[in-house]
């Protein structure tokens, strides 16, 4: 019986590299799937490429729509960035792709699912843990299998005759609505500025000398509306990647602990991500309590951990997205963003769930508070510390 593999392809030289590998070394038929989540390539490009490699049948599926509503959303509403920096723009994808490819996978009746992820990054570990949490099917990873490096696949690209955009020469990218991650080439030295030629949608000369503003409005979460207009939302983070990305805002470059163990220097461009992020934790600052924000801001890092450590089907997620679903009931309001050669600032925020009170916080005379009983809390409220450190005191002194 002839084999038949799947592959989430992009086009790029990983996944080219890998369906030859199928057809040459584990003699298969070879299906791709190409989703598309914003990556902004020319679905026809694609097709024909995979066509000339010569794959069986080629799918191209439009999910932009979905990964906004189904993945992008749930991350704005978790404040999602990884180790504080990483909006999670490459690993939200991974689950989506992976349940396109099962969709499929089932449709054809394939004998093996395939993919082009190194066994040093992440990808391998969400693809895998996704494709595994819907089929018992075999997967298989040239890349990771062969242990090849990049130089290794240029050269088997070029001797296959598999052609390679300049840009993935230099750096490896990947890119969707969510953001764009750039990797490899000067960047792996992580004391070297990246080069302005790495940044796409992101300014970093020539910006106006004005500064320009982002008004977003959230439902109960969701951003709705932007600059007074309601958008939908793919439209909505377009309309900011561009804005903020032409007035410099969205660069971020940090140092990341991957799964596996290793220390990456990572390079993003994501403006609507920054914007996006930055307004919605300000507003919920807003409507929810200390403690709730306390208490939130721990959820928000598991959640990001786990989206980002492929564990996107825990049990565990599902959880912490009923909590922190239930805490964005409140969470509608606007947020008034000043962006300015390259710095983001909120100016402003309203909402109708507000727990500011002017009347309590004023230091006008029409202030309602009582400071006199402030001067008890204060007593009691650092009784213990002040206590501790006098009693360590005294007995330090004794012996
Ligand atoms: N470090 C990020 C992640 O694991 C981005 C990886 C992007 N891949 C790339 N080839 N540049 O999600």
């Amino acid at each position: 019986m002839t084999q038949k593999g799947i592959l989430a392809f992009s086009g790029g030289l990983d996944t080219s590299v890998v369906v030859k590998y199928l057809q040459d070394e584990y003699d298969m038929d070879v299906i791709t799937v190409t989703v598309n989540v914003g990556q902004g390539d020319d679905a026809k490009r694609i097709a024909a490429k995979a066509k000339d490699l010569g794959v069986k049948r080629h799918y191209n599926i439009d999910s932009r729509t979905e990964f906004v509503k189904d993945y992008i959303f749930p991350s704005i509403k978790a404040n999602a960035l990884y180790q504080k920096k990483y909006c999670l723009a490459t690993a939200l994808t991974r689950p989506l792709i992976a349940n396109k490819v099962l969709e499929i996978a089932r449709k054809e009746k394939v004998t093996a699912l395939a993919h082009g992820c190194s066994g040093k990054g992440n990808d391998q570990v969400r693809f895998d843990i996704a494709l595994r949490s819907g089929s018992d099917l075999p997967i298989i990873a040239p890349i990771r299998d062969k242990n090849l490096d990049r130089d290794t696949e240029l050269k088997f690209a070029k001797k296959h005759g598999i052609k390679i955009d300049s840009v993935a020469k230099k750096f490896s990218v990947d890119q969707n609505l969510w953001g764009r991650a750039i990797e490899g080439g000067v960047l792996e030295n992580p004391y070297k500025e990246p080069p302005d030629d790495v940044f796409l949608w992101v300014k970093t000369a020539n910006m106006s000398d004005r500064p320009s503003y982002l008004e977003i409005e959230f439902k109960k979460g969701i951003p709705t509306k932007v600059d007074g207009k309601v958008m939908e939302p793919q439209k909505l983070v377009e309309y900011i990647n561009k804005k903020a990305g032409n007035a410099g805002v969205g660069i971020s470059d940090h140092i990341e602990d991957r799964v596996v163990g290793i220390k990456s220097r990572e390079v993003y461009e994501t403006p609507a991500a920054t914007c996006l992020i930055e307004a919605h934790a300000d507003l919920e600052k807003m409507v929810h309590t200390k403690h709730e924000n306390q208490f939130k801001s721990i959820i928000d890092d598991q959640w990001a951990y786990l989206a980002y450590s492929g564990l996107w089907q825990d049990p565990l997620k599902a959880d912490l997205d009923g909590f922190i679903q239930t805490s964005q009931r409140v969470v509608s309001g606007t947020v008034k963003l000043k962006m300015y050669k390259g710095s983001l600032r909120v100016v402003g925020r309203k909402s109708d769930n507000s727990l500011y009170s002017h009347s309590i916080a004023t230091y006008g005379t029409e202030s309602t508070f009582d400071q006199r009983q402030a001067k008890g809390f204060v007593k009691l409220w650092g009784m213990q510390s002040t206590e501790a450190n006098k009693l360590q005191e005294k007995r330090s002194t004794k012996t």
